[in-house]
């Protein structure tokens, strides 16, 4: 199988050729239906776009301003506004037809099913909003949340919001370190987990995790325990609650907290170029608007969908795409906590059978994973409740995009290949549905959204040259800082090219205006859609008591697109064996979680490094992959 970071140039313009029309049928039925004359008119004033996007939502107090720049780059949208993010995505519902629908769907690996209506959602939430406030919660506090992909998660996030505190989401595949590193750049008071999960017939021992994470946090005065699998655990009874109890005999009432449009909705951690992750802060007022627009245009939304997107709700896919928009937007969303191929390599393709899912949003590497059991598994299953497939966290090799789209989607559902960030909070360049496709390109930039790819002086490339990809205006959702670090948010999304938001990806666009997305610039590795910090693992290496010094890089992979390799200087007298192989391997796994996946390990005297000793990542990676080394004439 080909893949998109090997891929030369060539290849990919040859790739574009094709071009994929959407049906006149499809087109009849979009919310979108004309896509030039929409890109045209909401890139003419895309305030006005945004603004008319916001009325959509409820607001307890409209708008003075549209887009405040004075204090750029801290731009504030919808100023003078009061809104709350959890009552447009719960509460406003209840007030109509929409509050006997199903809003949350969830089965599981084991086949256990619940269901929660709009009405019986808002009354679980209000009764964790009363628990919460009980137990000294208030706005601008926050939360951390260590759980899996079970409707609790998202009733403790809408809570969170209702009453104003912020939310921290932690994926829970993360070690105890990074819990414990996020919980305390955080400060959070209360930690909502599980006892475990269960993953690929296995039993994840969350409740461990965490006590071993807590142990180093000062903060959590409290940690609320849903019993999901119903496993042993150890249990402090000072500190820890059962969720159950938790909201026992409180009521199904509670107030939701006026925000300011700016007022901070959840923090969000993410890998940069150094070793400490960034906290990504979001509003509610913005991202409410971002979100609910895109999940609306790009999945075309009408109202009564069951829409699954099969990321976690720890990274921002799930926040978005499975929590917040499919909320606003009143649909029926489904959570599936589980792994797609298990007992069989159709379970994916049975759930979407079952549920009569609409909207599918998954990921490449999910899509190779896949492709590799062959095609006769979705052959089996008509689905014809598919409307719209999704791809996002990575470039979809043209491969890939041609299988998913004849073999899931049988040639009549358009794909989005949607590509964004943790830090735009929403779609930021993809195709709707009325676009013509072309296999492995994301398309051209939302409407409302200005994007360029330009050299590092900010002037914009030719055709089918590559570039730095940046979005040229500002748009609702977008990131309003780093936790605890505003000199970080200025230093790495605005200093690098004028007037920019810089993504930190590199692109080329095609003589049609494409976007075809070829990856990140090379601090931060892409595993299976995953983003971690070269600088990350490299700190967890050298905290081995062997290493001396790391440098690692990502090299192609067939089904997690990237994988990590790693040279390694090891202390002297330290004998470089196959077993230290696996013992590192182990250690990084242990420190940073399994999506750190070491594929090869090379022990090395030296590492190509600059005159003020930064490791020249570059210089590895094109030495491995055989490419030319460039210009190396700061290396010493
Ligand atoms: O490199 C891009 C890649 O994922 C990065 C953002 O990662 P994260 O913040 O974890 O968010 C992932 C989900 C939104 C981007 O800088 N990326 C995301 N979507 C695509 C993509 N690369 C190519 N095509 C995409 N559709």
């Amino acid at each position: 199988m080909k893949q998109t970071n090997k891929r030369e140039l060539t290849d990919v313009l040859a790739c574009s050729q094709k071009v994929y029309k959407p049906s006149k049928k499809l087109i009849k039925q979009a919310n979108v239906q004309d896509y030039e004359k929409t890109l045209k008119s909401a890139t003419k004033n895309p305030e006005k776009f945004w603004e008319e996007a916001a009325r959509e939502l409820k607001w307890f107090k409209p708008w003075d301003k549209i887009l405040d720049k004075s204090k750029k780059p801290f731009f504030k949208w919808f100023t003078g506004a009061k809104i709350n993010l959890a009552y447009n995505a719960l509460d406003r519902h209840i007030e109509t037809e929409t509050k006997d629908k199903i809003a949350i769907l969830w089965e599981d690996e084991t086949g256990r099913t619940r269901e929660y209506t709009y009405l019986q959602l808002y009354y679980e939430v209000n009764k964790l909003v009363n628990a919460l406030r009980d137990a000294g919660i208030k706005k601008g506090d926050r939360v951390a949340i260590y759980m899996p992909n079970i409707p609790e998660t998202a009733m403790a996030m809408l809570a969170c919001l209702k009453i104003g505190a912020m939310h921290s989401v932690v994926y829970a595949g993360y070690s105890a370190g990074a819990l414990a590193e996020r919980i305390k750049d955080a400060r959070a008071k209360i930690l909502f987990t599980a006892d475990g999960s269960f993953r690929r017939g296995k039993i994840i021992d969350l409740k461990t995790i965490v006590d071993n994470a807590v142990k180093k946090c000062k903060s959590i005065k409290k940690v609320v325990v849903v019993k999901n699998n119903k496993q042993a655990i150890k249990f402090n009874k000072k500190r820890d609650v059962w969720y159950h109890d938790f909201v026992k005999g409180k009521s199904t009432e509670a107030k939701c907290a006026k925000m300011n449009s700016e007022d901070p909705a959840f923090v969000l951690y993410t890998s940069g170029t150094t070793s400490k992750p960034k906290g990504v802060v979001h509003v509610h007022g913005g991202y409410a608007v971002g979100v609910l627009r895109t999940i609306k245009w790009v999945f075309d939304l009408h109202g009564d969908e069951i829409f699954w997107c099969t990321a976690d709700p720890g990274w921002i896919t799930g926040h978005s795409y499975i929590i917040y928009g499919p909320l606003l937007a009143g649909v029926t969303t489904l959570m599936y906590e589980g792994v797609p191929d298990m007992p069989k390599p159709d379970k994916i393709w049975k759930i979407i059978e079952k549920y009569k899912v609409n909207v599918l949003y998954t990921a490449p590497t999910l899509i190779r994973a896949m492709m590799r059991y062959g095609k006769e598994w979705p052959q089996k299953h008509k689905m014809p409740s598919l409307k719209i497939l999704g791809s996002v966290g990575e470039p979809i090799n043209p491969e890939a995009w041609e299988w998913y789209y004849k073999y899931v989607g049988k040639s009549r559902c358009p794909i989005m290949d949607t590509w964004w960030q943790t830090e735009t909070g929403m779609n930021m360049i993809t195709p709707l549905p009325c676009a013509p496709l072309k296999a492995g390109s994301a398309c051209k930039p939302f409407p409302g959204i200005i994007a360029d790819v330009v050299d590092k002086n900010g002037k914009p490339v030719p055709v089918g040259k590559g570039g730095y990809l940046i979005i040229k205006n500002q748009w609702p959702s977008m990131i309003r800082t780093i936790f605890n670090n505003p000199k970080r948010y200025i230093k790495t999304y605005w200093s690098q090219i004028k007037g920019a938001y810089f993504a930190g990806d590199v692109a080329f666009k095609d003589k049609d205006g494409y976007f075809w997305i070829q990856g990140r610039t090379d601090d931060v590795l892409k595993i299976a859609g995953h983003r971690i910090g070269t600088a990350e693992v490299e700190s967890a290496f050298v905290k081995h008591k062997t290493v001396v010094e790391a440098g690692v890089i990502g090299v192609p992979d067939a089904i997690k697109g990237e994988v990590i390799k790693a040279f390694i200087i090891l202390k002297q007298k330290i004998k470089p064996t196959d077993l230290l192989k696996q013992k590192l391997k182990m250690h990084v796994r242990h420190t940073l979680g399994p999506m750190a996946v070491i594929k090869d390990i090379a022990f090395v005297d030296k590492l190509p490094k600059t005159r003020s000793g930064k490791i020249m990542r570059r210089v590895l990676k094109a030495k491995e992959l055989g490419l030319p080394t460039g210009d190396t004439s700061a290396l010493v």
